[in-house]
């Protein structure tokens, strides 16, 4: 089975090029952009994957909300082109979903079967681009939250919340941390590892939910990343309301729970792996 991985010098893409190894095609913006479609089909055509993994996409939230086209671009039309060339090459696509795709308003795990009602255009723009993925006889939507891995988001120019709390340990003494967002974090080789499982396993078709056990708030992961760190920045508690920032808003609650898979071990395991992996930070608060 040979892999094609578009957005694969990303934070997730990274980590699936290492679990897939050499023999996978690494594919980016300088070879492929999914917004064009007749240079997309060449490259893969090129490549000759069975299976297309797609982490590629647009998820600045707040620059989401300023450019909506940019956002349907790239996360809607972009998977569409994805799905017109699965159907002519008869390919397998996996296309990396979000959290987002929810409001919110529950106050117990989502699962797979749980219905999005996206409040923001990167929500909307990614539920779309999920419908065109599920065109494809073999597919796996495959939905991620709080995504944490060493090479940082390129859309958030090369960072994540664990990044930002080290650098904050390091250049603040305090900093203040929502206490009321609740999500499920998920370290990037552990969802690399659970997407290969699922491929390999010829999983039916369909969405997954995959992140690491267990949920909490931002102020509760700044807390964990500070204790394991033993950093000594004061953090404070902040208080959201769904509109964070004028015009854009967010759901307050999107912890995920899958009704299909295993549960993948837990956020602070993860975690405690990915500090040791941040070996700079950590000598920092030996
Ligand atoms: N990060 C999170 O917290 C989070 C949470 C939930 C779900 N997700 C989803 O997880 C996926 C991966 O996230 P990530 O943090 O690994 O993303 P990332 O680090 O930003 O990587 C995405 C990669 O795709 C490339 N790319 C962007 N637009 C492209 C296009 N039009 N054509 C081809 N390649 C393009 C980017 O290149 P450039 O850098 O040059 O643009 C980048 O290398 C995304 O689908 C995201 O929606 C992320």
């Amino acid at each position: 089975m040979k892999i094609a991985i578009i957005g694969a010098r990303g934070q997730l893409g990274q980590e699936l090029v290492k679990v897939f190894g050499p023999g996978c095609a690494a594919l980016d913006i300088e070879d492929v952009d999914i917004r064009e479609p007749v240079g997309l089909r060449r490259a893969l055509e090129r490549c000759g994957p069975s299976v297309l993994i797609n982490t590629a996409a647009y998820h600045n939230v707040p620059e989401c909300e300023k450019d909506p086209g940019r956002a349907f671009a790239v996360n809607a039309i972009g998977v569409k082109n994805l799905r017109d060339i699965c159907l002519a090459l008869d390919l397998a696509l996996v296309h990396i979903s979000t959290d987002y795709v929810f409001d919110g308003q529950k106050s117990v795990p989502y699962t797979e079967e749980d219905v999005p009602n996206p409040l923001n255009a990167y929500g909307v723009s990614k539920l779309a681009g999920e419908f065109f993925a599920r065109q494809v006889p073999i597919h796996y939507v495959v939905r991620l939250a709080g995504l944490f891995g060493v090479a940082g988001s390129a859309a958030k120019g090369g960072t994540n919340f664990v990044k930002l709390m080290l650098e904050a340990a390091r250049t603040k003494d305090r900093v203040a941390v929502s206490s009321n967002i609740f999500s499920s974090p998920t370290y990037a080789p552990d969802a690399a590892v659970r997407i290969r499982e699922i491929i390999e396993a010829g999983s039916p078709p369909g969405v997954y939910h995959v992140t690491n056990d267990g949920a909490c708030s931002w102020h509760d992961f700044a807390a964990e990343i500070f204790r394991r760190t033993g950093a000594a920045i004061k953090l404070d508690e902040r208080i959201e309301t769904p509109e964070l920032e004028s015009g854009l808003r967010r759901p307050l609650y999107t912890v995920l729970r899958s009704l299909k898979t295993r549960p993948m071990r837990s956020w602070q395991e993860a975690l405690g792996e990915y500090l040791s992996e941040e070996d700079a930070a950590f000598k920092k608060f030996e």
